[in-house]
């Protein structure tokens, strides 16, 4: 088959923070899926970016008192040691805050607008008279219109379920201020979906079976449902951070309408700045329009309704090529709990690398839960650690350590020829490798990887059936050692091979032992003639390392922080610590010192300073109904947004002596869902233990000078 060419990505993440663990699942599966493609000989340009623009990055940045630019400069920085930790093999990554992106957008804005798809229209919002801003549905608050639930965002109720416009709101608030919004009107700019052309051309392309049929069936529901496709606001009104909309001053894309252009300026940057030169000479929009290039994007099932009807429309009328295919996958759930999108899981990605676990574990575990559906996954420690031992040390490298030994011992390495010995046409490698090739090729890895392991199976078993062992002890019986040896070994390089896209750095180490150099996806149908000396090529999991990546307060294992050079992190943690010792890390406390720390009521300063206090302003403060204990309290917290806390202090004061008084509030305690709302955090007060020794409850007063969001240390 001629080399196919294909451009992949993964959804863009948000500047505004760290990766969590959603993103290096996707990450992961792309990955896996283009280090395949590779393997077969095709040519892949995989890029992402940072998706820089929109309200909260810019008031994000407001908070910290810098610049839009600086706060993405910063997150985009601790981006490669990460990528590069979890051997995610981007070509390029870039970022929508970018000339090529700018260009991009204002380009395919004015074709979509010479295609008579753009309209213009007033439309009244909530607007913000503190901040002088249009407050985006999520910034505003209040009671739902229809279940009466306090403290729900203007889009919807996390109570009833009701969706809803956020003039719907009873008693609305802006997040931001905690002012009352008012009505104001402005003028927005309209992808007009509505339009037959639009709607026509969305049907057919969403119904014409490429799309992974749940997908299709969600889109068919929006084309088809009662209201049918609306016209999509594609603006905002400065303040913003974004790119400008031309001839319109004041106003700017909105976020979702450059967001997935960011795909094609990340490709443009990587072809102008060189990266793609020794591949494809023809530049970047010949490439594009090129009608045997593939393109593919990897989302999460969030967001779709983006990437099935905006996209495809906006790029076909601009004159462009559309995508071939959305490939969507479900969330990632730890121990079934639902991954927050803002604030990630229980399991952060970071620490995982910084307390040194290997990111081949992770990448395996992925990859074995992971098929062609929507189906959400989940990260269950116990069923990671079975499933990496079991697989991975049990199954596949034991076969290598256990064949090798007796091959270093009486065979100085080398191996007979296993092509014509049945045993090894039984096991019919060339049929496995074709059946796993098109798992990987439609993205059932789960099932990719049991063929693999099926096949690890009978090769162990032959490997024991044989009983090498007692033929070690019979020197005439040499060739029957040598060739189930050889066998065992025909039987890993194929295994090396299959699991390569997955385990690229244990191919790496695997393919010395072997003396291959690369392997490619033939190779696993070739067997090594002569192997070197085995040396250990993975670890067992730890199940303290669990421990310490799961619980915030368990110690860090690690006597190193991820590499930064490059090298996947965890390898040198994982080689240097013998099974059974990795907790016992050089520079953490070890869980005793903990505990005793904890029994004499002493804590060190590491422990203190993981409590995050801050000023804070009571920018509104409220009774609660059906509480004679709680007051609610909106603080500003220096963030973009404003926190709700529910603290028990009505006995002590009125909510109207509170509001514009500063505090000191735990800023880094877990939300705590209550009967009345959550809760954001904490207010500190000071009071007896023991009410009865009265005395009263007194809020804690910062000095005047201090403002919201300072840290109090
Ligand atoms: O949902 C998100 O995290 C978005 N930042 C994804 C953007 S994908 C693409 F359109 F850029
Ligand atoms: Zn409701």
């Amino acid at each position: 088959m001629a080399a196919r060419r294909l451009f992949v990505t993964t959804a863009l993440p948000y500047a505004n923070g760290s990766f969590h663990i959603g993103h290096f699942m996707e990450y992961i599966q792309a990955d896996i899926w283009v280090r395949f493609q590779r393997m077969r000989g095709h040519e892949v340009h995989f890029v992402c970016a940072d998706d820089a623009h929109g309200a909260p990055i810019m008031l994000k940045a407001q908070a910290e008192g810098i610049a839009p630019e600086a706060l993405v400069a910063r997150i985009a920085a601790e981006r490669p040691r990460y990528l590069q930790g979890f051997l995610i093999s981007f070509d390029h990554w870039h970022s929508t805050h970018s000339p090529e992106n700018t260009e991009l957008s204002q380009s395919i804005y004015r074709a979509l607008k010479a295609n008579g798809l753009i309209d213009t229209r007033e439309i009244e919002q909530f607007f913000d008279p503190v901040k002088g801003m249009f407050l985006p549905d999520r910034y505003i608050k209040g009671e739902c219109p229809k279940c009466g639930a306090q403290d729900q965002y203007g889009d919807a109720c996390e109570a009833c379920g009701a969706v809803y416009s956020p003039t719907e709101l009873r008693n609305p608030r802006s997040t931001l201020s905690g002012a009352t919004p008012v009505l104001r009107s402005s003028e927005h700019f309209f992808f007009r979906l509505s339009d037959p052309r639009c709607v026509d051309f969305l049907r057919d392309w969403t119904q014409s079976g490429r799309l992974q049929p749940e997908v299709a069936n969600k889109a068919r529901e929006w084309l088809d449902g009662e209201r049918g496709l609306g016209d999509w606001d594609i603006s905002r009104d400065e303040p913003y951070f974004g790119i400008p909309i031309p001839d319109a001053p004041g106003k700017y894309f909105y976020v979702w309408l450059d967001a997935p252009i960011g795909y094609l300026a990340s490709l443009k940057h990587h072809f102008d700045s060189g990266g793609a030169a020794r591949l494809t000479p023809q530049g970047f929009e010949a490439f594009l329009a090129d009608p045997t290039v593939e393109q593919y994007h990897f989302i999460g099932k969030d967001i779709i309704y983006f990437h099935t009807l905006f996209w495809p429309a906006m790029l076909k009328f601009s004159g462009r090529k559309v995508p071939d295919n959305i490939f969507v996958h479900g969330f990632i759930t730890v121990s079934g709990d639902k991954m927050s999108k803002s604030r990630g899981t229980g399991i952060s990605p970071l620490r995982y690398l910084d307390i040194g676990m290997n990111p081949e574990w992770l990448r395996y575990y992925i990859a074995a839960k992971l098929n062609p559906h929507v189906e959400d996954i989940d990260f269950n420690p116990d069923d990671f650690i079975a499933r990496v031992n079991a697989d991975l040390v049990g199954k596949y490298v034991n076969i290598a350590s256990r064949a090798s030994n007796f091959v270093t011992r009486f065979f100085d390495g080398h191996l007979a020829d296993v092509s014509a010995m049945p045993a090894w046409t039984e096991l019919d490698a060339a049929a496995v490798s074709g059946q796993i090739a098109q798992c990987y090729e439609g993205r059932d890895f789960g099932r990719a990887l049991r063929l693999a392991m099926e096949f690890a199976d009978r090769i162990n078993q032959a490997f024991d059936a044989a009983r090498p062992w007692e033929l070690a002890k019979d020197d005439s019986r040499r060739a029957e050692l040598q060739a189930v040896c050889s066998l065992c070994l025909a039987g890993f390089q194929a295994l090396t091979v299959w699991l390569k896209p997955v385990l690229p750095a244990l191919a790496v180490q695997a393919e010395r032992f072997l003396g291959s150099g690369p392997l490619g996806w033939d190779d696993a149908q070739r067997a090594p003639s002569v192997v070197g000396k085995y040396q250990h090529l993975t670890t067992r999991v730890d199940p303290r390392l669990l421990e310490a990546l799961i619980s915030p307060d368990a110690p860090a294992v690690a006597d190193k922080p991820a590499a930064a050079s490059g090298k996947p992190a965890g390898k040198s943690a994982a080689a240097k610590t013998a099974p059974g010792e990795a907790a016992a890390g050089s520079s953490a406390a070890t869980p005793k010192a903990a505990g005793n720390a904890q029994a004499d009521g002493v804590i060190g300063i590491d422990e203190f300073s993981r409590v995050d206090l801050r000023v804070a302003r009571i920018v509104a403060a409220e009774t609660v109904e059906g509480s004679d204990k709680l007051l609610r309290l909106t603080l500003d917290c220096g963030e973009p947004q404003t926190r709700t806390v529910f603290s028990g202090i009505r006995s002590a004061y009125a909510p109207e002596q509170l509001v514009g008084r500063l505090t000191v509030m735990v800023a880094n305690l877990a939300p705590r869902k209550m009967k009345f709302g959550v809760s954001q955090g904490m207010v500190l007060a000071a009071g007896w233990d023991d009410p009865a020794r009265g005395g009263g409850i007194h809020l804690l007063d910062p000095q005047a000078g201090a403002e919201p969001g300072m840290r109090i240390r």
